[in-house]
């Protein structure tokens, strides 16, 4: 059975149609002093599925509940999809003190399941931190579905790690060319720049292809960079469209004209799914993209 946390019960309804399997109907209450008690009531058979994103704190023990809740029902095998990790970008201890967040969170959740299924982790090398097979699926693809007819169209990242995925939807849409400014983000106060390229943008369609847009900083300030260069039309389009705060009003005021993203976080701007590409990974019961993690 398909499990879906609170926050992925559109995508984990795709995934059922698309891989065949039953919807389970779990449950989301909390008690008075706010701890959360997600519950699988109907839960009827050997292998549960279990599909969240980890959006917020809450979102990760309701996780944990689940793959513990199939298994007290009986499943023998169970597979955690986790459509957007949380905490990924947190790889390192990046100041004296810190934690290493992403390994934090992969141990708990590795105690719980057999395998994980990835949706575009912020860094691949994150699927090393669980102790058991990892599945990375790289959803990015999809988002050129909505593009129509692009003018002369360049795919741009707006920093150098993103550079894959806007040549993965360029490949997607078929024609065009790719580029990538340079980022610097100040760790204390979150402040971005973008060193733009020197490629011109005037008279041609622009889409802006990230892995996440967040707080939308990174995204506006590659975009206001382009609404001064004259870019003709600016598509903002990223796999995980978390939208913190003020970012789409940011993204608009920049100069976006279309914001796309996938449902691997449901927002109004998913307009296109990861389940398909999460399905052929769930079917996988062992492929050659898992990642043992002998060593962890
Ligand atoms: C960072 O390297 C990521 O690829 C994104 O660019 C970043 O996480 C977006 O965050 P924000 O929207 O807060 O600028």
């Amino acid at each position: 059975m398909i499990v879906p946390g609170s926050s992925s019960q559109l995508l984990a309804a795709v995934l059922a149609e698309a891989t065949g399997r039953p919807l389970a109907t779990a449950t989301y209450d909390r008690f008075p002093d706010g701890e959360t008690l997600a519950a699988v009531p109907g839960f009827d058979g050997d292998e549960a599925v279990v599909v969240a994103s980890t959006v917020s704190d809450a979102a990760w023990v309701e996780l944990l509940q689940l793959q513990d809740a199939v298994r007290e029902a009986g499943a023998t095998h169970v597979t955690t999809v986790i459509p957007y990790m949380g905490y990924a970008r947190q790889d390192e201890s990046f100041d004296e003190g810190q934690p290493v967040s992403a390994r934090a969170m992969a141990r708990a959740v590795a105690t719980g399941t057999d395998r994980v299924v990835l949706v575009n982790p912020h860094e691949p090398d994150v699927a090393d931190f669980y102790d058991v097979p990892v599945d990375l699926v790289d959803a990015a693809a999809v988002l050129a579905d909505p593009l129509s007819t692009l003018t002369d169209p360049l795919f741009l990242a707006p920093d150098a790690g993103a550079i894959d995925i806007a040549e993965t939807v360029r490949d997607a849409h078929g024609t065009g060319a790719t580029d990538h400014f340079e980022k610097h983000r100040d760790r204390d106060t979150g402040a971005v720049e973008v060193a733009p390229s020197d490629a011109p943008v005037a008279d041609r369609d622009v889409v802006v292809v990230d892995d996440i847009v967040a707080t939308g900083s990174t995204m506006s300030e590659a975009v206001s960079v382009l609404t001064k260069r004259g870019a003709t039309r600016i598509v903002a389009a990223c796999v995980h469209p978390m939208l913190a705060a003020n970012a789409v009003t940011k993204l608009r005021a920049a100069g976006v004209d279309r914001l796309i993203g996938t449902d691997t976080i449901e927002r109004g701007s998913s307009v296109v799914s990861a389940a398909p590409a999460i399905a052929t990974a769930v079917d996988l019961e062992t492929s050659a993209e898992s990642v043992p993690n002998e060593n962890r």
